[in-house]
C-alpha cells in the first residue's frame, strides 16, 4: 500500500504546506502547523453517505438584483435577551453562528438554556459530540429546564448528523462542539483543520439551504489541541465569543462579526450555581466596590458597542528591584501602558521608570479603546502617589502623546450613564462637552493630562 501522504495545517489559518516550520507563511503566527493526512476525497460512487447529500441541493437560478424579493430579516428571539442584542435582535433563519470560547466557559450551558426558552414555540435539536445525553439532562435539571421540549442526538459522524437533521426539520440546530464531528470523505482525525473545516462547510451549506438556523461551538485552546475555529470564522455568518476569567462569575458574550448586526456590542451574564444569569445593568455589578475610596482605584466610563459600562480600574505602583521594572496589565493593552507612562512623565512630571506599575480591570472585563487612558493614568497616580480619589468620581478620556485629553466616541453616551448610577463628578475631554448640562452631575471637562490630574487630587 502506498504510504499516505502527510501535509501540514495550520491551525490559524488552514492554509497547508509539505513541510513544517515554525512559523506559519501565510497567517506568520508561530507554532501553528499541525502534521496531518493529505486529505483524500473517496470518490462518491464508493462511498454512498458522501453522494447522499449532494441531493437536496436546489437548482441555482440566476436572478436580477431588483427582482430579489427582501421581506426584512425576519428574526425570532433566542429567549435570552442579553444574548439576542449580540446576536442584532435575535437569530435570523439560515444563518449560521459560530460561538467560541475556552473549555469549561459556560457554552453548553449557555446553549442549553437558550434552547429549552425556544423549545417552546421552535422544533430545536441538538446535537452533541462531547457530552453523552445523560450529562445533557444532568446539567438540564441544575438549570432547571429538565421539562424542555429540546430534542437530543449523542453523534459525531457528520452524514449521519446530517440524515437526522434532514427528516427532523429543526428550526435551530446545534452543534457541541465542532471539533468532535467527522466526515467519511476524510481521512484526518476529529479535531484536525480539514476535518473542522470541511464538516463546519457542509453544516453551513445545510443551514443556507434548509433555512435553518445552525449554532456551532468551537473551543479556543492555547495549545492548538484542537484546530481553533478561527478557519470558521470566514464561512460563518455570524462569530460570538463567550469570555470571561475561570475564577470570575461574569461572563461576556461579544460578536467579533454579525452579518446581521452591529459587532462589538456586548451581553452580560452571571454564572450562578443554577446556570447564567443575565445582568441587564452590568455598570451597577461590576463597580460593586468593597472598599471605598481606596488608593488606586477610579472609576472608568467605557463603551462596549452601544451601550457604556462602568468599570473599576485598580492599580498598584512599587518600588521595582528590577533593572527593568515591570508593567503588567490584566484587561489592557500592554504596550499602551508603557506608552501612557511615558505621556505621564513628560507632561505631568511623574516619573515612574523605578516602579513597578499593575492594573487591573476588575470582573474579568476586557477594555480595548483609547478612552480608558484618562482612568488608567488616574488610577496608576492614585497608587503612585498615595492619594484617594472620590468613590463619586468616574472618568474618561483619551490621553495623546502631547499630553492633551481628546475626545471620545459616544460621549453623551457616557455621561447619561454616570448621571444614572448616581456619581456626582464626571472628569472627561472638553471635546466631548458641547453643551451638556446636568442638574446632579458636575461635569469637568479638561483639555490637558496636566489640568486632570491637578483637578482629581486637589493641587
Ligand atoms: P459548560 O457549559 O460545560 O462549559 P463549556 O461548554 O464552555 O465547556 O460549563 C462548565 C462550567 O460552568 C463548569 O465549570 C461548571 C459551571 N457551571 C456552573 O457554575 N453553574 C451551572 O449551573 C452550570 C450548568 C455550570
Ligand atoms: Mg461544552
Amino acid at each position: 500500500m502506498a504510504k499516505a501522504k502527510t501535509v501540514y495545517s495550520c491551525t490559524e489559518c488552514g492554509a497547508q504546506f509539505p513541510k513544517w516550520t515554525g512559523q506559519c507563511q501565510e497567517c506568520g503566527d508561530w507554532n501553528t502547523l499541525q502534521e496531518e493526512v493529505a486529505p483524500q476525497k473517496v470518490a462518491a460512487a464508493t462511498n454512498p453517505k458522501a453522494a447522499r447529500f449532494e441531493g437536496f441541493a436546489p437548482k441555482a437560478d440566476v436572478q436580477k438584483l431588483q427582482t430579489v424579493s427582501v421581506k426584512g430579516t425576519p428574526r425570532f428571539g433566542s429567549g435570552l435577551a442579553e444574548l439576542d442584542r449580540v446576536l442584532g435582535g435575535g437569530l435570523v433563519p439560515g444563518s449560521v453562528i459560530l460561538l467560541g470560547g475556552d473549555p469549561g466557559i459556560g457554552k453548553s450551558t449557555l446553549i442549553l438554556q437558550s434552547l429549552a426558552l425556544l423549545s417552546d414555540k421552535n422544533n430545536t435539536l441538538y446535537v452533541t459530540g462531547e457530552e453523552s445525553a445523560e450529562q445533557i439532562a444532568l446539567r438540564a435539571q441544575r438549570l432547571g429546564v429538565q421539562d424542555a421540549d429540546v430534542s437530543l442526538l449523542a453523534d459525531n459522524q457528520l452524514e449521519s448528523i446530517l440524515d437526522v437533521a434532514v427528516q427532523y426539520k429543526p428550526d435551530v440546530l446545534v452543534v457541541d462542539s465542532i471539533q468532535t464531528l467527522y466526515t467519511d470523505t476524510l481521512q484526518s482525525a476529529p479535531g484536525s483543520v480539514a476535518q473542522v473545516r470541511e464538516t463546519a462547510s457542509r453544516l453551513v451549506r445545510f443551514g443556507k439551504q434548509t433555512k435553518t438556523i445552525v449554532i456551532l461551538v468551537g473551543h479556543v485552546t492555547k495549545e492548538g489541541a484542537l484546530a481553533g475555529p478561527r478557519v470558521l470564522e470566514h464561512m460563518v455568518d455570524t462569530v460570538l465569543y463567550f469570555e470571561g476569567e475561570q475564577n470570575s462569575t461574569f461572563r461576556l458574550i461579544r460578536a467579533i462579526k454579525n452579518r446581521f448586526g452591529a459587532v462589538n456590542e456586548i451581553g452580560v451574564f452571571a454564572m450562578t450555581d443554577t446556570g447564567l444569569k443575565e445582568v441587564s445593568n452590568p455598570s451597577a455589578m461590576f463597580i460593586k466596590r468593597t472598599q471605598e475610596d481606596a488608593t488606586g482605584s477610579v472609576v472608568l466610563v467605557s463603551q462596549e458597542g452601544t451601550r457604556p459600562l462602568l468599570v473599576e480600574v485598580q492599580s498598584l505602583v512599587d518600588q521595582s528591584s528590577l533593572a527593568n521594572p515591570r508593567r503588567v496589565t490584566v484587561g489592557l493593552d500592554n504596550q499602551r501602558l508603557a506608552m501612557l507612562l511615558a505621556v505621564v512623565n513628560r507632561h505631568a512630571g511623574y516619573s515612574l521608570h523605578d516602579q513597578d506599575v499593575f492594573v487591573n480591570v476588575i470582573g474579568g472585563v476586557k477594555v480595548h479603546e483609547p478612552a480608558a487612558d484618562l482612568a488608567i493614568l488616574l488610577s496608576v497616580l492614585s497608587s503612585y502617589k498615595n492619594r484617594r480619589l472620590d468613590s463619586d468620581l468616574a472618568v474618561f478620556g483619551e490621553v495623546g502623546l502631547t499630553g492633551e485629553i481628546r475626545p471620545v466616541q459616544r460621549g453623551l453616551d457616557r455621561i447619561r450613564e454616570v448621571e444614572k448610577l448616581g456619581f456626582r463628578r464626571l472628569i472627561m475631554p472638553k471635546g466631548n462637552q458641547s453643551g451638556v448640562k446636568s442638574k446632579k452631575l458636575e461635569i469637568i471637562a479638561v483639555n490637558t493630562l496636566e489640568q486632570a490630574v491637578r483637578i482629581a487630587f486637589d493641587q
